[in-house]
């Protein structure tokens, strides 16, 4: 995508900076996320925010930004939370440090209905995150909101730019979108973002780097390596798409994502390694053995079977890349390196043989961009299934044995959430299994089995979740089923855990 007009968003550190990006694309432009030092390299914008983040400008080793370049692009600016105190400083302002930070609801009330808050309530709820307060104000400086107290949260300064302590990313923020389309508003051109136009650059993209070249893809059945295999086949490339059955799939999962792939004109290998994998995961208890044993095994089962590729192409979101690039440059406080970047991905990226055409997007326009490739809203609309799967849902060691159990628990499970209407009401739901015995009467019987849970959340990006008040009667069902069912099963228990602080998988 080209970078002319876009709406550049430096990251000083902010655990929402990703969503203001995502907003902004919400409000049909496009935008991108850039570290503060690459500010000379931000091709022409045609506007720029200033993320908050984490540290006090008073702190010595606080983020700068070189004030003149900024001024250089001419576009307007918006300066959030830590942007907004960086640039009243640049101004010639002062700002009165706080190690106290100030987290929550906050009343924003604009002193004018111009610019920002032009169609803005007089008093409007907005998320406050800040330690630092504007203290003196530069004589251009004009104070255009202020909070319940009467003190000052946007600024205006000369040359079109704002500032504002609150984020008006967040869903807290009630007309906090008002505010950011406002904002971009003021900017003379701005590149729109819609996916079809993307689509049409993407599929050019690839054309132009591929050439005749055969290219490699692993696919899950998951939505984000789906889109990408219709993608590369929609753009005419010679694609070798392989699925590798680890043995921990859900029930008749490889031939339905067989089917699926049929269906959609893609014929996939199916690598069938679920004896590897099982033998490797025998006696394992520790969760995060189990997923290494199965992160290093996949990879091995991958390239044994791709020997040489001349060029891979990987399902990597915007997201995804985001966090990576992160650990190299950003102030974010802690970040995790993706699953992605492994060392041998790395090398065939050096080589300049890894494709990611998804890289600039997020997993909502991943999935209208399926859409727009004409891929079926069943396999658009399936739920997030982790990489390790099932691994993930049965506590301690995995056999054949608990697999099958958590299977058929499952397939009852999700049936009846299709029956009842919920599948695509929640975001994510599965059946696990708790692999402890206790004693029950099946029949006349005395019975000592397991248990399983039941397990169906809310989520928007997985980062926190809420348990899903399903109805009874669907409960109900659920569990005479898999009790009258499923041999070592004697108890169902539904999980109504929120995230945090527990996890979405059990582990
Ligand atoms: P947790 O259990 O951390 O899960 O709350 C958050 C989301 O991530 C999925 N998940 C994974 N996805 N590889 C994946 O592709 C993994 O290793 C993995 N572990 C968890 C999980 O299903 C949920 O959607």
């Amino acid at each position: 995508m080209q970078e002319n007009q876009h709406v550049a968003v430096l990251d000083f550190g902010s655990q929402y900076t990703q969503l203001i990006v995502r907003r902004v694309r919400e409000l049909g432009y496009f935008a991108k996320l850039y570290s503060p030092e690459d500010l000379g390299e931000i091709g022409c914008p045609g506007a720029i925010i200033l993320s908050g983040g984490p540290k006090s400008t008073s702190e010595p080793d606080a983020p700068d930004i070189d004030f003149e370049k900024l001024q250089s692009y001419n576009v307007p600016v918006l300066g959030v939370c830590y942007g907004m105190q960086l640039l009243n400083i640049k101004f010639g302002g002062s700002v009165k440090a706080s190690n106290k930070r100030e987290y929550g609801p906050a009343a924003l009330k604009p002193l004018s209905k111009d610019d920002l808050y032009a169609g803005i309530s007089d008093e409007s709820q907005v998320w406050m995150s800040h330690s630092d307060t504007v203290q003196d104000l530069h004589e251009d400086a004009e104070v255009i909101a202020t909070n319940q107290h009467g003190t000052p949260v946007s600024l205006k300064w000369p040359g079109c730019f704002f500032g504002i302590q609150f984020h008006p990313e967040v869903t807290h923020s009630h007309e906090g979108l008002q505010i950011l389309k406002n904002f971009l508003e003021q900017a003379q051109e701005l590149q729109s973002f819609h996916i079809d136009d993307f689509k049409r650059e993407m599929i050019q993209g690839i054309q132009d780097r591929v050439g005749e070249k055969q290219v490699v893809c692993g696919v899950s059945g998951g939505v984000d390596s789906t889109v990408l295999a219709v993608l590369l086949k929609e753009a005419g490339v010679n694609v070798r798409a392989i699925f590798v059955d680890n043995g921990l799939l859900r029930k008749d999962e490889a031939a339905e994502v067989q089917k699926n792939f049929h269906r959609m004109g893609v014929e996939i290998e199916t690598i069938d390694a679920s004896q590897e994998f099982l033998a490797a995961l025998a006696g394992k208890n520790d969760p995060e053995e189990k997923r290494k044993i199965i992160g290093n095994l996949f990879i091995k089962v991958f390239w044994d079977t791709v020997g040489d590729a001349e060029m891979l192409a990987q399902g990597t979101l915007y997201p995804d890349v985001i966090e990576s690039a992160s650990n190299a440059k950003s102030k974010a406080s802690v970040i995790k390196t993706h699953h992605n970047r492994v060392a041998k991905i790395l090398e065939l990226q050096e080589e300049g043989k890894v494709l990611e055409p998804l890289a600039e997007l997020f997993k909502d326009e991943v999935r209208e961009l399926g859409s727009a490739l004409g891929i079926a809203p069943d396999i658009l609309g399936r739920h997030p299934f982790p990489g390790p799967g099932l691994a993930v849902r049965c506590p301690g060691a995995v056999d054949k044995e608990r697999l099958d159990v958590i299977r058929e628990c499952d397939a009852i499970f999700i049936s009846k959430l299709k029956e009842h209407g919920y599948y695509d009401k929640v975001w994510q739901a599965y059946a696990g299994l708790i692999p402890v015995k206790t004693v029950g009467v099946k029949g006349d019987e005395r019975s000592y089995e397991w248990a399983t849970n039941l397990r169906a959340v809310i989520s928007e990006d997985a980062m926190t979740a809420e348990w899903v008040d399903l109805p009874a009667q669907l409960l109900r069902e659920v569990s005479q089923e898999i009790l009258n069912e499923v041999k070592g099963i004697n108890r169902v228990l539904y999980d109504i855990s929120t995230k945090p602080p527990a996890s979405i998988e059990w582990e």
